[in-house]
């Protein structure tokens, strides 16, 4: 081989050298890289156990032991609560996996800027310790790491918030190098973000607890708030109601003292008299009127009564005339006329008792607004449509402002009493009350009305029942009359508006031999005077049009004659009016036959 030759192949030789050296390291680079990556992709699968903390942290681990040269390694992770580093996962040599540590004990917590972990979690950088016994940092815990000489603290850091460290530790010195803290910087940030997912996940549910809690606590609130509610509203009705037969009681007292008064004088008529016509008629009276007194009593007993709510099959018709008996002879007195006009009803399913009381609270309203005008006519029109009873109560008042058609219905509105500018005193619940107990019979409360033209209220009831279920309207009710027989002794003049008083005390002044004469109202007792000489007037108080009073005065009588007596049920209205009459006497309903007797001889005698 020449020098040349042998040159060339030297060079040769080199360059192959060079090549295979190039190729040696290129392909450690690659495993390592391929190593790298295999760690990196298990970590990242880690994250598929999100939201299982346990099963997070041990995959962490179980990665680290298996990829890297450690002897122990645990991860530990911030409390904000507590402010400490807490002891999640770990594992040694003894142990063949990972293990969860899921107690809660002050033995597992670190505080923060104490020890290694502490310093790294406070600071948020990684700490490498070659040789534990050389480096002060390292505090040394007999019987538990005094075997540790390598150790590598790194922070688990998701964006800005460290929120845990892993450590790594080995027996022997300088076991980690460049490469292993190369490998922790990829995979830590992906450690911080698996974790931290977890906690935010955590957080998600103790909110959804903490929703689903108050969720609950205030359906129970509302529950409990809705139960005090119908009770509430059942108090009302009830108050209401009461309040309505406050109204009645007037009314209902004085109906009841003319008929005990006519029960007691024609009693005493037959007994006096012992003529069979007389007696037979007596006991007729007697019987009718005990019957009316009965009705009216069973009436105001059912209204009144607190019923549970009792929703039955009934006809409104008659709701409506037991409805009207307890306060049509009151209505009456306030010069009020009523119209009734009723179709054939078919039965509808309601509350009687809580209905009547609508029915009560909207003719009440209707009278005190006639009353102020001095009278009217209240009207009653039943009737139904393709899907509703209708029940209509109209009046001739004074009618409602327009913009006060809506707030007529909210509670504690009124115009009445102290809260308005009238005599009348009032609550402004009745409307109120009334549209709640229609609306829970799936039913409609409503207004109308033109300012000057009186109101309309309407009721509107489902009709759920078949048509051919129809009932009959009960018929209103019956006057009585009564026939006259005569005996002269004074000439005497008897003014009732009502039937059966005025026959009554004619009937008893005849028995005496007096002459009498009749007239049913104030106007027809002044007329009356003009054409005829009375020795003795008995009048009532309380009629419709003009008054006992009114009519009294309007009389002009001529030194005291005639006498007048008045008739009354002696309750406070009455002797005020009576107060500054000269002259006038009175008798209390209901009255005697002695006492009829007794008050002729001594007026006829003065
Ligand atoms: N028929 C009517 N005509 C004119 N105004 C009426 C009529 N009915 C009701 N109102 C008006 O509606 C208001 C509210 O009536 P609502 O029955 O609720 O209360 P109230 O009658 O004032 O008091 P209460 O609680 O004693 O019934 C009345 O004060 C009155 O101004
Ligand atoms: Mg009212």
């Amino acid at each position: 081989m020449s020098l040349d030759d042998f040159r060339d192949h030297i060079i040769k030789d080199k360059k192959n050298y060079l090549f295979h050296s190039t190729l040696v390291n290129t392909n450690m680079q690659l495993v390592r890289k391929i190593h790298e990556l295999s760690i990196v992709k298990r970590i990242n699968d880690s994250l598929k156990f999100v939201p299982d903390l346990k099963k997070v942290c041990c995959s962490i681990i179980d990665t680290i032991k298996d990829e890297i040269n450690v002897k122990f390694c645990s991860l530990m992770v911030i409390d904000n609560e507590k402010h400490c580093l807490t002891l999640k996962a770990y594992w040694s040599q003894s142990e063949s996996k990972a293990i969860f540590y899921e107690g809660n004990s002050p033995h597992y917590e670190f505080k923060l800027d104490e020890g290694v972990a502490g310093k790294v979690a406070k600071e948020g950088k990684p700490i490498l310790i070659n040789d534990t016994s050389s480096d002060e940092r390292f505090v040394c815990i007999p019987n538990n790491n005094q075997h540790i000489k390598s150790l590598l603290c790194m922070p688990l850091q998701a964006g800005e918030e460290t929120v845990g460290v892993l450590n790594l530790s080995h027996e022997n010195p300088n076991a980690f190098g460049k490469d292993e803290k190369h490998l922790l910087d990829m995979i830590t940030n992906q450690i911080a973000i698996a974790l931290k997912n977890v906690f935010l996940f955590q957080e998600m549910q103790a909110i959804n607890r903490t929703l689903e809690n108050r969720v609950q606590e205030r359906t129970q609130k509302l529950e409990d708030m809705n139960n005090t509610l119908i009770q509430t509203r059942d108090q009302l009705i009830h108050s209401e109601k009461m309040a309505a037969i406050g109204t009645l009681a007037g009314g209902v007292a004085h109906e009841f003292n003319n008929l005990l008064c006519m029960i007691q004088g024609y009693a005493e008529l037959a007994l006096q008299k012992n003529d069979p016509q007389m007696s037979q008629k007596a006991l007729n009276v007697v019987l009718s009127a005990s019957e009316r007194a009965k009705t009216i009593a069973k009436n105001l007993l059912s209204f009144s009564k607190r019923t549970e709510s009792k929703r039955v099959a009934a006809n409104i018709c008659e709701a409506m005339e037991e409805t009207l008996t307890l306060i049509e002879r009151d209505i009456e007195k306030d010069n009020i006329v009523i119209v009734r006009k009723y179709e054939e009803m078919p039965e509808v399913i309601f509350d009687v008792s809580l209905i009547q009381q609508v029915f009560l609270n909207i003719i009440i309203n209707a009278r005190h607004a006639m009353n102020n005008s001095k009278g009217g006519t209240l009207s009653v029109n039943i009737y139904k449509t393709d899907a509703d009873a209708v029940v209509e109560i109209s009046d001739t008042g004074p009618g409602i402002k327009k913009e006060l058609l809506q707030k007529i219905f909210e509670p504690f509105f009124t115009t009445k009493g102290v809260w308005g500018d009238d005599d009348v005193p009032g609550t402004g619940l009745g409307l109120s009350v009334s549209v709640g107990v229609v609306e829970s019979h799936n039913g409609k409360l409503e207004v109308e009305s033109v300012e000057g033209q009186g109101a309309t209220f309407r009721i509107r009831l489902p009709l759920n029942v078949p048509a051919d279920a129809e009932i009959a309207c009960k018929p209103g009710v019956s006057d009585n009359k009564f026939l006259n027989t005569a005996t002269r002794k004074a000439n005497v003049l008897v003014v009732d508006d009502e039937d059966g008083i005025r026959e009554l005390l004619s009937e008893m002044l005849k028995i005496s031999g007096h002459v009498v004469t009749t007239a049913m109202s104030g106007q027809e007792a002044v007329s009356a005077c003009k054409s005829n000489e009375f020795d003795i007037i008995f009048m009532d108080i309380m009629m419709p049009g003009m008054s006992g009073v009114e009519s009294f005065k309007e009389m002009k009588l001529q030194n005291g004659k005639p006498k007048v007596v008045f008739i009354t049920g002696l309750n406070f209205d009455d002797q005020n009016r009576l107060m500054d009459l000269e002259g006038a006497e009175c008798i209390k309903k209901p009255f005697k036959l002695s006492e009829i007797s007794n008050i002729m001889k001594r007026l006829l005698k003065a």
